[in-house]
């Protein structure tokens, strides 16, 4: 592909129920309809090993999971996610839509959870091969307007509300801390506003990158 040297990584971030997961998908189907090399993953899961992590981090059956568990769950899925899927597309010059990624184990283990945030960043390092995210977008909305969407009854979304607003106070230090690469969108806005912001910035990043829309 003309111009294009690898592939570039944009992530979706978010609370329970902010909508993420729609603009992901969205995202993908418009990449499709564009013909450009794409791969849409999940974290955790996508892979057959990460699916299987997936199902033990979530099931409220095992509502006594220490954090130190959680957080290596989340890095093992990430790894094989990162070996199987991210890297071969990466070296591929394809364009990875990825559900969910490192900033999550920031938000939702590392600041709502207080566990040392060097130590998981080393670990995320390492499960991750040292891969970041070209774009990220942050779909931010209060946790009590989220909620009111449907609240889930997996092992997470079990959690305290107090604990869900510590993760989105999480999200936002971090976004605060790296303005360049992640975009804070509204999640109060109608899914097709979203999707034309999630676009123009997406679009963007990728003529940068050398890819034809
Ligand atoms: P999902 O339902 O949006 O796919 O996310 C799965 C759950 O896992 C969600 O509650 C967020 C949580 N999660 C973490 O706590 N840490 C992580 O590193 C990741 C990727 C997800």
């Amino acid at each position: 592909m003309y111009g294009v040297k690898r592939g570039v990584l944009i992530t979706f971030e978010g609370v329970e129920c902010s909508g993420k997961s729609t603009q992901a998908k969205a995202l993908a189907r418009w990449l499709a309809e564009k013909d450009l090399p794409h791969i849409f993953v999940r974290d955790p899961g996508t892979t057959q090993i990460g699916e299987n992590i997936r199902k033990i981090l979530l099931n409220p059956r095992l509502g006594n999971m220490h954090a130190k568990c959680e957080v290596l769950l989340f890095l093992a899925a990430r790894s094989q996610l990162t070996y199987e899927k991210l890297l071969p597309a990466i070296r591929e010059k394809q364009i990875v839509v990825c559900d969910r990624f490192a900033d999550s184990t920031y938000a939702y283990q590392t600041y709502a959870r207080n566990l040392p945030a060097r130590l998981v960043a080393v670990f995320n390092r390492f499960a991750a091969a040292g891969i970041k995210p070209d774009l990220t977008f942050l779909v931010d909305i209060d946790v009590a307007a989220a909620q009111k969407r449907g609240v889930g009854g997996d092992r997470m979304e079990a959690e305290k509300t107090e604990y869900h607003e510590r993760v989105r106070d999480g999200y936002l230090k971090l976004a605060h801390r790296a303005k360049k690469r992640i975009r804070v969108l509204d999640g109060t806005l109608p899914v097709e506003a979203l999707h034309q912001q999630v676009v123009a910035a997406a679009g963007d990043l990728l003529l940068r990158k050398g890819y034809r829309l």
